[in-house]
C-alpha cells in the first residue's frame, strides 16, 4: 500500500473504500468485510452517512487488528459540537480513535467549528483533522482561525472535474487532498476519452481514472458494494499512465481549474 504524508506527521492510505450512500446493515457490513479481505486498509464513513455502526461491526467482524486499518469519518456540520459527536462516532464505530476527522462541509462559515475539531484531536479521540468540502477561499480562513493547519481536504475530485487551482491552494498549505467520487459516482465510467485510454492500456475505465488520480498524488476513495468491482478498484499500483494519457485526462476538465470545492452547496 502507498501512502500520503500527512502535515501532522500521520499517513493516508492512497486507497479506501468510500460507503457514502451504502445503507446501514447487511450491505455496508458486507462491502466493509469484503475490502478489507481483500487488502484494503482504509475505511471512508462520517456521521451523515448512518452506517458507522456497521463500519464498526465489518472492522470487529473481519479479524484484522484495530492498528492496521485506517477509519475517516465526519462531523455532521449541522451540529454544535465536534467533541460530542465524535464521541457518539467512537461508540457506534466501537473504536478508541478515529484516524482521521473532517469537517464535512463548511455550513456556518468555514472556521466556527475548527476550535473544536482541534479540541477532539487533544483528547485523542482523533489522531489527525481536516476539512471536506473547502474551497481555496475556506481554507484561508480556517487556517486563519486555528492553531493547527488541516491535514486534509476531502473533495468532489476528479479527470472531469480537475479543480487545478484547488489543488494548487492544498499543495501551497501542505493540505492533502483527497478525492471523493473519483468515478464522477459512475457517470465517467462511460467516457469516450477514458474508455479509449483503459483499452490501449489493457486496464478497465475506473482503473484509469483512479490512477489518474495517484499520479497527482491524490488519494482515492471510490464506493462500490460488489465485490468485483471493489477488486478491479484496488489493482493501480501496477501500471503507469504516460506523460500523453495524463494530459489527455487532464483536458477532460470542466470545472476551468476551479479553486472552488463544489458548484454549488446543499446546505
Ligand atoms: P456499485 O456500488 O453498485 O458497485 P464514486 O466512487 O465516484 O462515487 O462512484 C461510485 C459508483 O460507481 C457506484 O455507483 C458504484 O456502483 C460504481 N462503481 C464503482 N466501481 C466501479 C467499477 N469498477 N466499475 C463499474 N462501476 C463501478
Amino acid at each position: 500500500m502507498e501512502f500520503a504524508k500527512l502535515v501532522d506527521g500521520n499517513q493516508l492510505p492512497m486507497l479506501g473504500l468510500g460507503v457514502w450512500q451504502v445503507p446501514d446493515g447487511r450491505a455496508c457490513v458486507d462491502a466493509v468485510r469484503t475490502a478489507l479481505e481483500l487488502g484494503y486498509r482504509h475505511i471512508d464513513t462520517a456521521q451523515a452517512y448512518g452506517n458507522e455502526a456497521s463500519v464498526g461491526k465489518a472492522l470487529r467482524d473481519s479479524g484484522v487488528p484495530r492498528d492496521e486499518v485506517f477509519v475517516t469519518t465526519k462531523f455532521y456540520a449541522g451540529r454544535k459540537d465536534p467533541v460530542a459527536e465524535a464521541e457518539q462516532s467512537l461508540r457506534k464505530l466501537g473504536v478508541d480513535q478515529v484516524d482521521l476527522y473532517l469537517i464535512h462541509w463548511p455550513q456556518g462559515g468555514p472556521a466556527w467549528a475548527w476550535p473544536g475539531m482541534e479540541r477532539a484531536r487533544e483528547r485523542g479521540l482523533a489522531r489527525s483533522i481536516g476539512v471536506s468540502n473547502f474551497g481555496a477561499d475556506d481554507l484561508e480562513q480556517v487556517i486563519a482561525a486555528g492553531s493547527v493547519t488541516p491535514a486534509v481536504n476531502q473533495i468532489n475530485f476528479s479527470a472531469v472535474e480537475y479543480r487545478r487551482g484547488l489543488l494548487d491552494a492544498c499543495l501551497r498549505h501542505d493540505i492533502v487532498l483527497e478525492a471523493y467520487s473519483p468515478l464522477g459516482t459512475g457517470r465517467h465510467l462511460g467516457n469516450a476519452r477514458v474508455a479509449e485510454i483503459a483499452e490501449r492500456a489493457g486496464r478497465t475505465p475506473a482503473q484509469v481514472l483512479l490512477r489518474w488520480c495517484l499520479q497527482h498524488g491524490v488519494p482515492v476513495i471510490p464506493k462500490s458494494t460488489h465485490r468485483e468491482r471493489i477488486e478491479e478498484n484496488a489493482q493501480i499500483f501496477d501500471f503507469t499512465l504516460s506523460g500523453e494519457d495524463m494530459a489527455a485526462l487532464d483536458a477532460l476538465d470542466k470545472t476551468h481549474g476551479t479553486d472552488r470545492a463544489l458548484e454549488s452547496t446543499w446546505w
